[in-house]
């Protein structure tokens, strides 16, 4: 016995999903997976290969090298048209640490934390460690937040995670939804903690980010999926100063810096060719057509994702375990909050034809 452990930590439970994955054999097809099949573009890695070449291998300042912060003012500015200045940019490893620090610098114990149910699983794990109450946001049938329940839910809280486009949905929000649910929580004195990590993949639609529309919010996103960087741990968020000022602190001492090397390769990714994104984005979007023509085809009825790499799909437990067990990985509804026990999500971050060999197996298994 080598307790006690820590409440906020010890009542959090370990993500379900490895247990289901475990189940699958084999010669598996993984649809279970967050993040991009792409390998991180060539000038991107040379960057970093001529940081580490050049020495630049020791500690940045805490909140990063000046000229990634300063790129990362351009990009908000140019690609976002939010105007933040580079001394309101702190640089994490990941998404993840700006999620994790904002969540430790503006919550207090049994602060309210409203964050979509289904979404994204940290959100409401993170908000726990901190020592926040996660309170589940309803979405509408075709997975938006329904923003009058939203409204209901903010009086009191502390932060509202907003996440458009989407993780487990694929759903993107209108400009008028963004617009209201930032004029809202101004109102009721709620800071909006908007993640855009999904930002360059959708399809059809406009991504509207939430600092356009109000001063209260706090913006996260990274290199990670835009630029097929999740192993480099590179990203970041941006504040309004007395926001940042606090972060700081969680940042400097849990992690003094994002990693040297990967700063470089951000700066290449932010500052260089983008065509690289807009190919991938070409892909997903041919992917999603492909497995959404394929599962309509099977007889799933779903709203057609708009964003992200994932579909959602409603179907039982059973039959999630069925389509695993005949070698498709894909990951329950139930791991993304409490609404939605009776889907399942399917990342169509693989290739086509991965995704015709899965679309075989799911038909088989949904015929057993
Ligand atoms: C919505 C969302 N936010 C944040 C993250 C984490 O991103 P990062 O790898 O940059 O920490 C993910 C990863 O899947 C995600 O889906």
């Amino acid at each position: 016995m080598t307790g006690p452990f820590s409440s906020r930590v010890k009542d959090i439970e370990i993500s379900g999903i490895r247990k289901i994955f475990e189940a699958a054999g084999p010669g598996s097809i993984n649809l279970g997976l967050g993040q991009p099949d792409f390998d991180t573009p060539q000038h991107i890695k040379d960057a970093a290969i001529a940081a580490i070449q050049a020495g630049k291998t020791g500690y940045t300042g805490n909140n990063g090298i000046p000229e990634l912060r300063a790129a990362l003012s351009d990009k908000l500015k140019n690609e976002n048209h939010v105007t933040c200045s580079p001394d309101r940019i702190i640089v994490t490893a990941g998404a993840s640490e700006a999620l994790h620090i904002v969540m430790q610098a503006l919550v207090n114990e049994g602060d309210l934390v409203l964050c979509a149910d289904p979404g994204f699983v940290s959100y409401a794990a993170l908000a726990t460690i901190a020592g926040g109450r996660p309170v589940g946001v309803p979405l509408d049938k075709t997975f938006h937040i329904d923003i009058e329940k939203a409204k209901s839910l903010m009086d009191g809280a502390r932060l509202f995670i907003l996440n458009s486009p989407a993780n487990p949905t694929g759903a993107v929000e209108s400009k008028e939804s963004v617009k209201a649910l930032v004029e809202y929580a101004e109102d009721a004195g709620v800071t909006i903690v908007s993640d855009e990590v999904y930002e360059h993949f959708i399809y059809g639609k406009e991504h509207w980010s939430a600092a356009r529309f109000g001063d209260n919010v706090v913006t996260i996103n990274a290199a990670s999926k835009t630029y097929a960087m999740t192993g480099w741990r590179l990203g970041y968020l941006a504040a309004p100063e007395d926001i940042v000022g606090q972060c700081i602190k969680v940042h400097q001492y849990c992690q003094a810096c994002a990693t040297s090397i990967s700063q470089y390769a951000a700066l290449a990714a932010y500052t260089g060719d983008q065509s690289p994104v807009k190919k991938m984005r070409d892909e997903y979007k041919a992917r999603r057509d492909l497995i959404c023509a394929g599962l309509a085809k099977i007889g799933f009825s779903f709203p057609v994702p708009e964003g992200a790499f994932y579909a959602f799909v409603p179907m039982k437990p059973a039959l999630v375990t069925r389509i695993i067990e005949s070698g498709v990985i894909l990951t329950p509804g139930s791991a993304f909050g409490t609404n939605a026990p009776d889907y399942a999500r399917i990342s169509y971050a693989a290739s086509r034809d991965d995704l015709k060999r899965a679309l075989d197996r799911i038909e088989k298994a949904t015929g057993e």
